[in-house]
């Protein structure tokens, strides 16, 4: 099962999204837009928002949760918490109320109250089990329906774990990544893309992005720690990506990361992009089961990973050996004569399209490709052939033989052949491993058919099927500062500051020391 929500915190630019979910819940009950607009920009005031992950229905808020924090008596107050009807029963409640709770750990509270309405009682079982005890009873204090309000407490001295604050810096490839989060809780991920000077020339040039990293870093940096609400001098570590990825472009996110860590006095952590990509999932979800077999297919990478250990033991199984996915989805749409970047383009012309309009070919899928490349990929004899398709196509139509040729088809046919090879060595390694999960990142996983494909072959062999949020499939700062995080969480030691980038890093170097 694919969860369809993640939290994040939240700001003023929510508050009518919230009202909306406010007037739902609590109808006569409910506050006043002015109170809720004091509540989220208040001193002292923690507040998250639960969002749809959807495709169809991205950013729609589902759910919020405020806390009050009284640091100078150690004490917190659940404020609010609401999920709308249609969200619930799938876990969202205890989602919300555990980010609360994750803060008011970290903000070193001793006690946390809240009230509850004596006629819910699912709401108590959940408090119960999150170790609320009741504590005392408000009479008749829900009104105007006469309802007592159960008060409730969580004890937490004592059991304060230290979750590290860690700022995360990707410039692999054309993304300038910051994130920052605290333990497992994403609290900022702002990316700046140089895609857009890419696009005349159909591809990122490295030179190019380098040098728009090098722009984009501070102004990103900014706007990562202002909407995370923390100082560079609260920063507890700095992780950074130093492979794989372009050298000229690693460069400069590995060169400010050492500033950064030598002018603060803090430990430095190298990460391996790859692993980012597949730890990012501990940011929605809490925890990552392993075993697990990753997809990673971006217009950098195409890769299959096996991941026993997040940290420790992550192998390789197969990646492309020629193009990129992301770079075939590129390649041919500059044949059919559409934009860059050619994913969104292609799966927009492909819409209506017929997929068996054209056989085009499954790179390495041959029974004897499928013993020595069974994990591995192949994209360019298919950029090739559709090539071909069209230059015949075309000459026929202007030969006055055949009509002009159907965009539509050619690109449903070219997805449908890059999806369905994709999807069945994922599922091969799955089935061969005995793995039951599958983890997919990277911006190729925005391809609809892609996701359509995987869930129904993942459902069809009792695959659980994990899919981040676009914003941390694409490249972003947060997974690779999710990783920090783990590994000072597990208590492993900081790199050193002569670790260099490394434009070919294995994924099995989880850290660079
Ligand atoms: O992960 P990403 O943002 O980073 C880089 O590789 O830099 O991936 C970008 C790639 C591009 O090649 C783009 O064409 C592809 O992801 N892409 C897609 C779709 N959206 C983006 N490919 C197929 N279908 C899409 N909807
Ligand atoms: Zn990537």
């Amino acid at each position: 099962m694919t969860a369809n929500w993640a939290i994040r915190i939240a700001d003023e630019n929510d508050l009518d999204q919230i009202m909306r979910i406010e007037n739902e819940c609590f109808a006569s009950d409910a506050w006043s837009i002015e109170n809720m607009h004091d509540e989220l920009v208040g001193a002292e005031r923690f507040y998250v928002v639960a969002y749809s992950t959807i495709a169809e229905d991205p950013d729609r808020l589902i759910g919020y949760a405020g806390l009050a924090k009284s640091p100078l008596v150690a004490q917190g107050d659940v404020q609010t918490i609401a999920v709308t009807p249609s969200s619930r029963g799938i876990g969202l409640g205890r989602a919300l109320m555990n980010a609360l709770l994750a803060e008011a750990k970290r903000a070193k509270l001793k006690d946390v109250f809240l009230e509850v309405r004596a006629d819910n009682p699912t709401a108590q079982n959940l408090y119960r089990a999150l170790g609320f005890e009741h504590i005392d009873v408000r009479k008749r204090y829900y009104q105007p329906d006469d309802v007592d309000a159960i008060v409730m407490r969580l004890i937490l001295a004592g059991e304060a774990k230290h979750e590290p604050l860690v700022l995360g810096i990707e410039s692999s490839c054309d993304e300038t990544g910051i994130g920052i989060v605290r333990g497992n809780t994403l609290l900022a991920n702002v990316i700046s893309s140089s895609m857009e000077m890419h696009a005349r020339f159909g591809g990122v040039v490295p030179e190019v992005a380098a040098r728009a990293h090098l722009e984009a870093l501070g102004p990103t940096l900014h706007e990562a720690l202002a909407t995370a609400k923390v100082s560079l001098e609260e920063i507890d570590a700095i992780a950074v990506t130093n492979g794989p990825g372009l050298a000229g472009a690693l460069m400069v996110g590995v060169g400010a990361a050492k500033a950064l860590a030598v002018s603060l006095g803090k430990p430095i952590y190298a990460v391996n992009h790859l692993v980012g990509h597949v730890g990012v999932d501990i940011l929605e979800r809490g925890e990552l089961e392993t075993p697990t077999v990753a997809l990673l297919v971006s217009g950098g990478h195409t890769s299959l990973l096996l991941v026993r250990d997040l940290l420790n033991d992550v192998e390789l199984l197969g990646e492309t050996i020629d193009d990129a996915a992301g770079e075939a989805f590129d390649k041919v749409a500059r044949v059919l004569g559409l934009r860059y970047p050619g994913g969104p383009e292609i799966d927009r012309a492909a819409e209506g399209g017929d997929p068996k309009a054209i056989r085009f070919p499954r790179g390495l899928t041959l029974p004897k490709d499928m013993h020595k490349h069974r994990y591995d990929f192949s994209f360019s004899g298919l950029k090739t052939a559709v090539a071909r398709h069209v230059e015949v196509a075309q000459a026929k139509a202007a030969a006055g033989e055949a009509a002009d040729m159907n965009v539509a088809d050619v690109a449903a046919s070219f997805r449908e052949a890059v999806a369905d090879v994709l999807v069945t060595k994922a599922v091969n390694a799955c089935l061969d491993h005995n793995v039951p999960r599958l983890l997919l990142g990277g911006g190729v996983i925005a391809n609809r058919r892609l996701r359509e494909l995987a869930k129904e072959r993942c459902d069809a062999n009792g695959i659980e099927l994990r899919i981040p949020a676009l914003s941390l499939c694409t490249d972003n700062g947060a997974m690779i500062a999710a990783i920090g995080s783990q590994l000072i969480m597990a208590g492993y030691e900081p790199s050193g500051l002569d670790f260099g980038a490394d434009s070919t890093l294995p994924v099995t170097t989880v850290q660079t020391r």
